[in-house]
């Protein structure tokens, strides 16, 4: 009896899924939005110190994805300085239960570049087909092409926008349209094979997680950041 009430509990902890405390900022930024997608490879906005006054800068890494770099190395999206600073892989989204994925997002909430919230957390609960399940996001950039209360997610084989140069740079993907289209990146699941094997899993999970469901709206608030993604980006914000 006793070992059968333990394999019972067994089996449940195995099976439950898990709830990581998501914890609202009272009075902090909320309201609905629509979404993107990207991922160029990019030096993110908020990868720069004194673009954010942060007292600590989004990481970035070197051409290889993973080797960390210092704040002040160029981006690899500007051609002419042939600059070495690209989007670290493990910027890409990840599911933490069935109904909850962390990522990292760039995000505008006054329509253009907009840094006030580098490094602050916005849950986003997706609407309509994906209503249920959400990303909780940490702000890593921003920009001019970003409309009011925009999140552009980053997800490898998203789209490489207007900076197509940062992702044929670092892994070889078209000069011109990155992999599949400029606006929008591969067009199925299959096409994520097109990718570097370090970047598919972030590729894949706009079918696996996402249904792929393109741009869904949102309604979102912001939340703390949790510790798994500043572990990630590493800022640190210097009125916190
Ligand atoms: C996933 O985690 C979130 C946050 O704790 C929770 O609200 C949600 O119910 C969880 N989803 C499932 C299916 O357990």
């Amino acid at each position: 009896m006793r070992v059968l009430v333990l394999l019972v509990s067994l089996i449940g902890f195995v099976l439950a899924e898990t709830s990581p405390e998501i914890v609202p900022i009272p009075g902090g930024i909320s309201g609905t939005g629509i979404t993107t997608r990207y991922w160029d490879c990019c030096k993110p906005s908020c990868a720069w110190t004194y673009h954010t006054n942060q007292a600590k800068a989004v990481t970035t890494c070197s051409i290889d994805g993973v080797t960390p770099v210092a704040d002040n190395v160029q981006s690899g999206c500007d051609e002419a300085d042939k600059g070495q600073a690209f989007t670290c892989n493990n910027n890409q989204p990840w599911v933490i239960n069935s109904t909850l994925s962390y990522g990292f997002v760039a995000a505008s909430f006054t329509g253009g570049y907009d840094v006030k919230h580098c490094c602050h957390c916005v849950l986003l609960n997706f609407q309509g087909k994906l209503a249920g399940k959400s990303l909780l996001g940490l702000i890593t950039n921003t920009g001019d092409p970003l409309a009011h209360n925009q999140f552009d997610i980053e997800i490898p084989g998203g789209g490489v926008g207007v900076y197509p140069y940062g992702c044929h740079a670092q892994w070889g993907a078209d000069a011109v349209n990155g992999w599949g289209e400029a606006y929008g990146g591969v067009s199925s699941r299959e096409q994520c094979s097109q990718l570097p094997g370090s970047l598919q899993p972030g590729c894949n999970w706009r079918w696996d997680f996402m249904n792929g469901v393109s741009n869904p709206d949102v309604k979102f608030y912001q939340v703390k950041c949790p510790k798994e993604l500043l572990d990630i980006a590493q800022c640190q914000r210097d009125d916190e």
